[in-house]
Parts: C-alpha cells; sequence; structure tokens
C-alpha cells in the first residue's frame, strides 16, 4: 500500500537511496534536504516521480522546521525518516576533541530527530503506519565499543539511541513506533570507499526489514536487516 514517507538529508547518500527506494514502490516522498537548489540528484528524480516533492530543512535550525510545518500542512505522514547525520571532525580521539564541534554534532545527530518528532507528531500519528525510523549507528552502541576514541560520534549516537528509548515509551499511547536503526557501513561519503554495503541494498534491505517487523515493535535498536543490537 501506498505510503507517505518523510526524509531527512534525503539529497545524498543514505538520505537519497532510501528516497529512490520508496517512489519506486509508488510511496509519496518529502524529501528534505539543506540546500533544495543544488540538491541534483533529487531533481533528477523529481522529473521521473511526480510523487516526489522536495523542501529545504537544515535540522538543527529551529526556524527551519516550522517553514516545513507550514509548507506541509495537515498532510498525514506514515513513516518520519531521521537519516541526516554527520561524523564531526576526522580527530576525534582523546586529547584531540573540538568541544565547539561536538555541540553542533550533536545538534544534528542527537537533538535533531527529538525535534522533528515534535513538530510532525500530529501529521505521524493520524496515520495507518505510525513510524518514526532514527538512523543510528553501531558506533552509538555502549555495549559493542571494543575500540573507544571517537568521542563526538559515539556519544551523539547513543545520546540518540536514548531519544529513540523515552519517545518510544512516551509515545507508545498514541500508538507511535520508534526504531533506532543501524544502517551497516554504507559506501557514501560518510562510509567511504572501504565500506561494505550499497547505499541502494542498504535502503531497500531497511525498507523491507520495517515492512515485516511484528506490528506494534518499537523502543528497539536494530540492524538495517532486522538485526537486533544490543544498546
Ligand atoms: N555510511 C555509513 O556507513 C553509516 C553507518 C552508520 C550510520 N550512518 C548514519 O546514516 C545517516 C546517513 O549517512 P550517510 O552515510 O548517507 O552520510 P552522507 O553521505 O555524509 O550524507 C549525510 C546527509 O546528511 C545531511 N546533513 C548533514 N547535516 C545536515 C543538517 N544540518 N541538516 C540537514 N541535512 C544534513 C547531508 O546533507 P548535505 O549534503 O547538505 O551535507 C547529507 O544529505 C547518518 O545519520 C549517519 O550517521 C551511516
Amino acid at each position: 500500500m501506498s505510503q507517505t514517507v518523510l526524509i531527512t538529508g534525503a539529497n545524498r547518500g543514505i538520505g537519497l537511496a532510501l528516497t529512490h527506494a520508496c517512489l519506486r514502490r509508488d510511496d509519496q516522498v518529502i524529501a528534505c534536504c539543506r540546500d533544495p537548489y543544488h540538491a541534483r540528484a533529487l531533481h533528477q528524480l523529481s522529473e521521473i516521480y511526480p510523487s516526489l516533492s522536495i523542501h529545504q530543512l537544515d535540522v538543527s535550525r529551529g526556524e527551519d522546521y516550522l517553514e516545513l510545518k507550514h509548507a506541509i500542512g495537515d498532510q498525514v505522514i506514515d513513516l518520519l525518516i531521521a537519516n541526516a547525520g554527520v561524523l564531526g571532525p576526522q580527530l576525534q580521539g582523546f586529547g584531540q576533541v573540538d568541544y565547539h564541534a561536538w555541540a553542533e554534532v550533536f545538534a544534528i545527530n542527537s537533538m535533531a530527530p527529538l525535534r522533528l518528532a515534535e513538530h510532525f507528531f500530529d501529521n505521524l500519528k493520524d496515520s495507518e503506519r505510525r513510524t518514526l525510523v532514527c538512523i543510528s549507528s553501531i558506533m552509538g552502541s555502549i555495549d559493542l565499543n571494543q575500540e573507544g576514541g571517537s568521542y563526538l560520534y559515539r556519544s551523539s549516537k547513543a545520546a540518540l539511541n536514548a531519544v529513540v528509548k523515552s519517545m518510544a515509551i512516551d509515545l507508545a499511547g498514541d500508538g507511535v513506533h520508534v526504531l533506532a536503526i543501524h544502517p551497516g557501513w554504507v559506501k557514501t561519503q560518510m562510509g567511504g570507499e572501504g565500506a561494505v554495503v550499497e547505499a541502494d541494498e542498504c535502503a531497500v534491505t531497511l525498507l523491507e526489514t520495517l515492512d515485516r517487523l511484528p506490528a506494534g515493535t518499537s523502543g528497539q535498536f536494530l540492524s538495517y536487516d532486522g538485526k537486533p543490537l544490543t544498546w
């Protein structure tokens, strides 16, 4: 069944692949990105798929959410995908931390998904599917951290996982399902050339995983192929 999906960071990488995968299965996609004017790949897709709309959203800017909310109005959203994310500075080891950059990484990776949910909760809760997916990372797992370092990125995704868990509890009464999903090590600008999963494969598998989750699944940390991960 066709659904409406809102995706942040949709102009490249995993967000773009998710956008394309949703369009191929006839979903309506509200594709959000920082700079729509230069979002060439999205504009190319919009020539093929009229069900794609492109919107401006810098996920760290409060005023952008209000403008997006105004543009979307009461439109029902079945699936919200908080995908936009940053790795932060290259050097993130002990003694190398840039504290200003850390705050920026937190604003984008940890705070923005909650902000997105707060702004579009009404659109989501009126839908059939009522699902919020936050693209997290295995790097945010405290349990699976064997290597240390990467303070900014790891802590931002661990904080995101905590946000996901609280939202899953807080929104359960409204039937909204909230998940943290690790997309795999994906060949994107962030994942780099050595990554093992193609962005398209990640997107298709992730959407299939969502489709086959038992009804009501919420408050879990899963790999894109559905495998449960420890927090
Ligand atoms: N690739 C991997 O192996 C991997 C592994 C684990 C988790 N992840 C997570 O997967 C998600 C997508 O990553 P990716 O690999 O696709 O990375 P990517 O290729 O670097 O793309 C990142 C996307 O996030 C957007 N973005 C960054 N800051 C933003 C902001 N302030 N407002 C709006 N959009 C912003 C970028 O937009 P611009 O083009 O405007 O910069 C871009 O669309 C991230 O949350 C990442 O942490 C990725």
